[in-house]
């Protein structure tokens, strides 16, 4: 039995540079620290459904439609859209430095698989008046699997509980 929380603390301290970069075969993506492919497998093996069962390279593929505006690394830089590190958990339109608009900022909700779900689907009808000048992704594997992605690129933590 693997210890997700174990290998996610020494993602924590940021020693996950000395993982092997992977078999991505994405050309020209931007340098950062990278989780092992065991670690992405640990944290991945502890989500819920329907996310434990995500497709991290095609989420890798989808996230490709969402790196021109967001970067997802620890620190880094809000661009169009604003760095999503640590988003699951984060209250929405709370990102320092980012400037939001009004139906983000006064959404009042932290942000779960259910509302990104949601959001990624239709962000236009999900907060009307938002800024997020984005379609959708009207797949929902590629909405699970992008989900899923972030999950284990963004420092999310699995809950110590049981179907959490
Ligand atoms: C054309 C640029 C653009 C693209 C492409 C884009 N976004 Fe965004 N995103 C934004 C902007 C701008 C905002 C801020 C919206 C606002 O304040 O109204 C945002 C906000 C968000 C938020 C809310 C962040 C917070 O701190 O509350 C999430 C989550 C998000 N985007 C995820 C994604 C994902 C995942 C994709 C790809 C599937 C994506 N975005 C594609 C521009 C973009």
């Amino acid at each position: 039995m693997i210890r997700p929380l174990a290998l996610l603390s020494v993602l924590g301290l940021g020693l996950a540079s000395c993982g092997p970069a992977g078999s991505s075969t994405a050309p020209a993506a931007p340098p950062r620290p990278e989780p092992s492919p065991v670690e992405k497998a640990a944290i991945l093996a502890a989500l819920p459904a329907p996310y434990d069962a995500g497709d991290l390279d095609n989420g890798r593929r989808v996230f490709a439609r969402c790196r021109s505006c967001h970067t997802i690394t620890e620190g880094g830089p809000n661009m169009t859209g604003p760095n999503l590190w640590g988003i699951f958990g984060r209250t929405a339109g709370s990102h320092a430095g980012y400037n939001y608009s009004s139906p983000v900022k006064a959404a009042g909700f932290a942000w779960d698989a259910d509302r990104l779900d949601h959001w990624l689907q239709n962000p236009r009808t999900f907060l009307p008046g938002n800024k997020m000048t984005f379609p959708g992704l009207p797949n929902p594997t590629d909405r699970r699997d992008v989900i899923a992605f972030l999950k284990t690129e963004t420092g999310y933590a699995p809950a110590e509980t049981p179907g959490s």
